[in-house]
């Protein structure tokens, strides 16, 4: 069976970042990894550049539109390509043969009776190119994604039934408990399309930055809705409503996206998918995101971590290896310089490099660097079998899309490698004249290198070339068949010496993030000096990291019965179902006035118990003689937004 493998396409509003990187990079190794198994597979990435976001950002930066999103969507390719991302094919969604295929699908839908003419009115986000019901706006006028304004806008549309794909849909996600990744995921988009799905609005007659009605509908006041036009890209990019060259590679094997864009992906896809009767992907994986130092990463903070930046500080391979062992895949990540020294210093320099260093210094003195794997049987039977062990468990890893676990195991070959040196003291060997047995240790290790080389190729592939060359083989379908399948060992190694491929960083190399706590750290150093008595009250900066402070919105707000003080409210802390917190406001604010208000809340209390439910989270609040008023951002911010 064939592999197709997405990533998003991106928005041609801004540049790369570290996040889009994220995704490029975990893309990228799956289907290196599928090519490695032999697989036919396909990898797509590309650009998304239609709808009102890209013409305003055009505007503001006083280019035709097409002129800037050419230049935009040139530097994302640039950059996969500087990155070696081994796409097959880069698309854009103002290429013709896209915008035909779109055409065709919009064509195919509407003559199916799946879309409809008909008026909207209601509340738009043009940052997000999204409708919102009143309810889910926050304060009555923001929106609850990004928390912009958005504008009523009222506009002749056609519509996609949606609403009729319900029960499929939610027998789809029950048939297949696997086809939202990680599972945990699955919940939110399984209520979400269980609270009613409305028909959604698929056309937009406001601005003309779009792909146009298909000829046969003759309605040129209209151009699509972006995310129709964008979601359709993974199958126009293999010739759908065109020549259809590479449509055996649908249903895709696994769409990557972030958890932002899950609910386009796990339902209006689908059903859109549904509506052209044609069979849906095998898994949406949904990850995390990635902040910096703690801190969502945004351009008005001025710590956007630039994918380009770090790759000429520390190596794009290192990067990819961080990225995709520091993070369970959809969890949420954080960039720190000092966890990335950490990883490169402790794991790439000392496990795996130094390991290569000691089999390139051991075949250089004991046998002019010709290694012979004959006697490893013999002597080592029982790291074999470990080893074996590892490389059997890696599979399912890569496949339930744990990258970090399938690293961290396959660290463990290392080890394995590490404690055979250690033990068997090949040194020792020689010096008793039994220069078979040092030699089998040798060849042991060369040869868990040379594995663990060809499993870690699609993370890292241009080091992992290195490391096979200087070990005298070559990475590939073959070598993967022949040393991991069958098992076999590498008969003999040339061994040639390399420069160590992991030099030990000391200092970070790049500029801190500008520090987001100036107030606290100068202002403190001072008092400090001052005033020993001060400084037994004063905590370290790490100390108040320790609370976890984070925005959330009040989606249900209830008084406690019998109780003067408490409410109990559900707050939508953006995890996967709100969190129930009882707090004493009852006497200074009534349920409905606190309904979709932002508040902001401590997330890492241990749960208590009050009037016997359980709390978990605390209002920040100020009082005084005055009374009681709650602590709120300034302006509205995602539920979850980490407060520092
Ligand atoms: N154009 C749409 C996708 C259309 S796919 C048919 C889009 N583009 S995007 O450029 O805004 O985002 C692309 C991807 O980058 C998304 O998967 C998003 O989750 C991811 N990231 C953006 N910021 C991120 C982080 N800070 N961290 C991790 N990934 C995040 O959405």
């Amino acid at each position: 069976m064939s592999k197709y493998i997405t990533t998003p396409i991106y928005y041609v509003n801004g540049e790369a970042h570290i996040g889009h990187a994220y995704t490029t990079f975990i893309a990228d190794s799956m289907a290196r990894y599928e090519k490695l198994k032999g697989e036919d597979t396909y990898f797509l990435t590309g650009t998304d550049e239609h709808g009102q976001k890209i013409e305003e950002s055009a505007q503001k930066n006083n280019k035709p539109t097409q002129q800037f999103a050419d230049e935009i969507s040139a530097g994302f390719k640039n950059l996969w390509d500087d990155f070696e991302i081994s796409y097959d094919k880069f698309i854009r969604t103002t290429d013709e043969e896209h915008k035909i295929g779109v055409q065709k699908a919009f064509e195919v839908m509407y003559n199916k009776g799946d879309i409809y003419k008909d008026f909207y009115e209601g509340h738009y986000c043009v940052s997000c190119e999204t409708f919102f019901t009143e309810t889910q706006l926050v304060d009555g006028e923001f929106c609850p994604d990004c928390g912009r304004s958005t504008n009523i806008i009222k506009e002749e549309s056609y519509f996609f039934r949606l609403s009729k794909y319900e029960d499929a849909l939610l027998k789809h996600y029950a048939d297949n408990p696997d086809f939202i990744m990680p599972r945990s995921r699955a919940n939110e988009v399984i209520n979400f399309v269980k609270g009613g799905l409305r028909d959604l609005s698929v056309t937009r007659t406001s601005f003309t930055w779009g792909v146009k009605m298909p000829e046969s509908i003759k309605d040129d006041k209209h151009v699509m809705y972006v995310w129709l036009d964008a979601l359709l890209n993974y199958i126009t990019a293999l010739g759908y409503g065109k020549d259809e060259a590479n449509m055996r590679y649908w249903p895709a094997s696994v769409q990557f996206v972030g958890k932002d864009i899950l609910r386009f992906h796990a339902i209006y896809w689908p059903a859109f998918l549904m509506s052209l009767d044609l069979p849906l992907p095998q898994h949406i994986g949904a990850h995390g995101w990635w902040t910096r130092d703690g801190e969502k990463m945004s351009k008005s903070k001025g710590n956007v971590v630039s994918p380009r930046e770090v790759a000429d500080a520390y190596g794009v391979e290192n990067l990819r290896y961080f990225m995709l062992r520091e993070v369970p895949f959809g969890q949420d990540g954080d960039f720190s310089q000092r966890a990335f020294i950490d990883r490169i210093n402790s794991e790439l320099s000392n496990d795996l490099g130094n390991l290569l260093n000691r089999i390139i210094g051991m075949s250089g003195k004991y046998s002019d660097f010709e290694i012979d794997s004959a006697d490893v049987l013999k002597y080592h039977t029982k790291e074999c079998d470990a080893m074996n062990t590892v490389l059997d468990s890696l599979d399912a890893y890569m496949e339930n899309l744990q990258t970090h676990r399938y690293l961290e195991e396959l660290w463990k070959l290392f080890s394995i490698g590490n404690k055979a040196i250690e033990e068997h003291a090949p040194w020792v060997k020689m010096k008793e004249d039994k220069k078979d047995q040092a030699l089998a240790t040798v060849a042991l290790v060369a040869n868990i290198l040379a594995k663990a080389s060809i499993m870690l190729s699609p993370v890292m592939p241009k080091t992992t070339n290195t490391i096979a060359d200087a070990l005298s083989f070559t990475i590939d379908h073959e070598s993967y068949k022949e040393l991991i399948k069958y098992k076999k060992l590498l008969k003999l190694f040339n061994i040639k010496p390399v420069p160590p491929l992991f030099p030990r960083v000391e200092e970070p190399l790049m500029a801190e993030a500008p520090l987001a706590h100036p107030n606290v750290s100068e202002e403190s150093v001072k008092v400090e000096d001052e005033s020993k008595k001060e400084e037994d009250n004063l905590i370290e900066i790490g100390q108040f990291f320790e609370t976890s402070l984070k925005v959330g919105v009040v989606v249900e707000a209830e008084e406690v019965p019998k109780s003067k003080k408490l409410l109990k409210l559900q707050v939508d802390l953006g995890e996967e179902k709100p969190r129930q917190v009882v707090a004493g406001i009852r006497e200074f604010y009534t349920p409905e006035s606190l309904l979709n208000t932002q508040v902001c809340v401590v997330a890492n209390l241990k749960p208590a118990k009050l009037m016997g439910m359980i709390s978990e989270g605390m209002l920040l609040a100020a009082k005084d003689e005055d009374g009681l008023c709650l602590v709120r951002p300034e302006k509205p911010k995602k539920a979850g937004t980490p407060i520092g």
